[in-house]
């Protein structure tokens, strides 16, 4: 199992602890309070379960219980504490999952619980271990009481969850609490405020993160990016007081796949002021989340360790700060990526792509035969898919897989085009490419073409935009809390899992 980040990060959430008993060990937990799962239909339903009883049908009846999807309610019969989560008519692992997130929000309070794994092993744990993730942030201890935004703002104490199941169900159990896991440290380290989070300080809870996975690290400086020609990321970073970094991770197991090797590239805008094109002051605040390709592509990688995947695996953190100064880049000016292609800078705020560029110019000399590049890149992902579907392009068949397993893992994804007429759009008259288009119009399609003048000729690859799915401005639901979602991190591990 991958260990949580405290003690590495200076701020992180809680999540409860997830262990698992074969059903000859369930005394052992006699005493706790009990999860359990009930069906709607003609009549409510219970699992067969041992850590039901007698009687128990009939007291959440009394109570009103009616099994509808996420409904809560809780009985205690002769000193035992139950806990019904409603299902709905629907067992899908999907309607498991985001019940079972419901289910680890009334969990405050409460120190001890079972739970049977009779409708899925693997759904039960990432639900709980999803759903149950909170961030208080940096609050002092005696601030303020009640909630807002569904968070509470005292530490949540995070209760010692066991899963029943069959001996033969341990291996799914342990596979879903690392997946549990990677997804909270993405959402530590994009909850992480950006004065806590800069380049440097960045890279090295990478390093060290990482490093504990039993992944191999390698950081450039400011100076080494200089003198490589990572003119990207060196342009982004120019303007802020905190210097940019490259974060290179290595999974090499001796076992690895002949054919296939996986680059992975995350977008790592530590906070993105937009530069010298300011973004207006309304919201800007969010952009702490800028990061969040790089923190998925982190989690998935000690994933991708920590579950032993028989993979060579190359991942790539560009990371810098876009502010506006006297030593910022500006608008007009030309840069040399590294690889050599020059870009023209029209808007300082498409300033992902232009530390992706390098990141994937990079990725690609080593000739992966796929890649994969997740970033919070465009407003108009947001407007074309909406707060919760991310998108994702690039080549055909890399980009269906990748859009179908999210919407099987319930991080929904969308295939989208890259478009014709942006094959001459993106020329500049003094540049090989310009990096923001003169109209707004599939401003996310844009970018992807952008992206795709970087990619290696015999590697396929797939560019996700996570910009709305990425961060939770609203309140909490199913499996997902406010603020940081950790999205894609599962979607990524399975695909990385399905193309061994
Ligand atoms: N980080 C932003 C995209 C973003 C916006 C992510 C909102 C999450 C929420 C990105 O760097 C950006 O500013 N993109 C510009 C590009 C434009 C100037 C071509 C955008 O989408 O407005
Ligand atoms: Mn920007
Ligand atoms: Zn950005």
């Amino acid at each position: 199992m991958l260990p949580h980040t405290t003690g590495v990060l200076p701020s992180h959430g809680t999540l409860p602890s997830v262990d698992f008993a074969a059903h000859a060990d369930s005394t052992l937990v006699d005493g706790a309070a009990r999860l359990i799962p009930i069906v709607q239909g003609e009549a409510l339903e219970l699992p067969v379960s041992a850590l039901t009883r007698d009687g128990l049908l009939e007291a959440l009846e009394a109570v009103g219980a009616k099994g509808s999807h996420g409904e809560i309610v809780k009985v205690a019969l002769e000193g035992v504490l139950y806990i019904a989560v409603g299902l709905g008519e629907d067992t899908s692992a999907t309607s498991v999952r985001r019940a079972m997130g419901a289910a680890a929000r009334a969990l405050k309070g409460v120190d001890r619980v079972v739970v049977s794994g009779e409708f899925g092993v693997g759904a039960i744990v990432e639900g709980l271990l999803l759903g149950g993730y909170t961030y208080s942030g940096l609050k002092s201890e005696d601030s303020g009481d009640g909630e807002a935004d569904g968070q509470t703002d005292e530490r949540p104490s995070a209760p010692q969850i066991t899963v029943i199941g069959r001996d033969d169900e341990r291996a799914e159990f342990e596979a879903a609490a690392t997946t549990g896991h990677a997804v909270a440290l993405a959402r530590d380290l994009v909850n992480t405020p950006s004065n806590l989070l800069y380049p440097e300080v960045y890279a090295s809870y990478a390093e060290k993160i990482a490093t504990n996975a039993g992944l191999t690290v390698d950081i450039l400086d400011e100076t080494q990016l200089r003198e490589q020609g990572f003119g990207g990321i060196t342009a982004v970073g120019q303007g802020s007081a905190h210097p940019p970094r490259l974060v290179h991770l290595t999974w090499a197991p001796e076992n690895a796949s002949a054919e296939t090797s996986i680059a992975l590239v995350g977008k790592g805008i530590t906070f993105d002021s937009g530069g010298v094109s300011l973004k207006p002051a309304n919201g800007m605040e969010q952009m702490v989340m800028d990061m969040g390709g790089s923190a998925a592509v982190l989690a998935t990688s000690c994933a991708v360790a920590a579950l032993d995947i028989p993979v060579h695996l190359e991942a790539w953190m560009p990371m810098a700060e876009n502010m506006p100064s006297g030593s910022a880049q500006r608008p007009g000016d030309v840069i040399t990526h590294y690889g050599g292609i020059t870009s023209e800078i029209i808007n300082t705020d498409a300033e992902g792509r232009l530390v992706l560029a390098d990141a994937i110019a990079r990725a690609c000399e080593d000739s992966p035969s796929h890649l994969i590049e997740t970033s919070t890149l465009t407003g108009a992902q947001m407007v074309a898919l909406g707060k919760r579907t991310f998108g994702v392009m690039g080549s055909d068949e890399l980009r269906d897989r990748i859009a179908e397993n999210g919407r099987e893992l319930d991080e929904p994804g969308w295939a989208m085009p890259l478009l014709e007429e942006h094959e001459e759009e993106i020329s500049s008259k003094v540049a090989d490419v310009k990096n923001a288009n003169s109209d707004r119009f599939g401003g996310m399609e844009f970018a992807a073409t952008y992206l795709s003048r970087f990619i290696g000729e015999d590697t396929e690859w797939a560019h996700v935009d996570i910009a709305s799915p990425a961060w939770n401005s609203g309140a909490p639901h199913g499996f997902t809390p406010g603020r940081a979602t950790g999205v894609p991190v599962r979607t990524l591990v399975e695909t990385i899992r399905g193309l061994v």
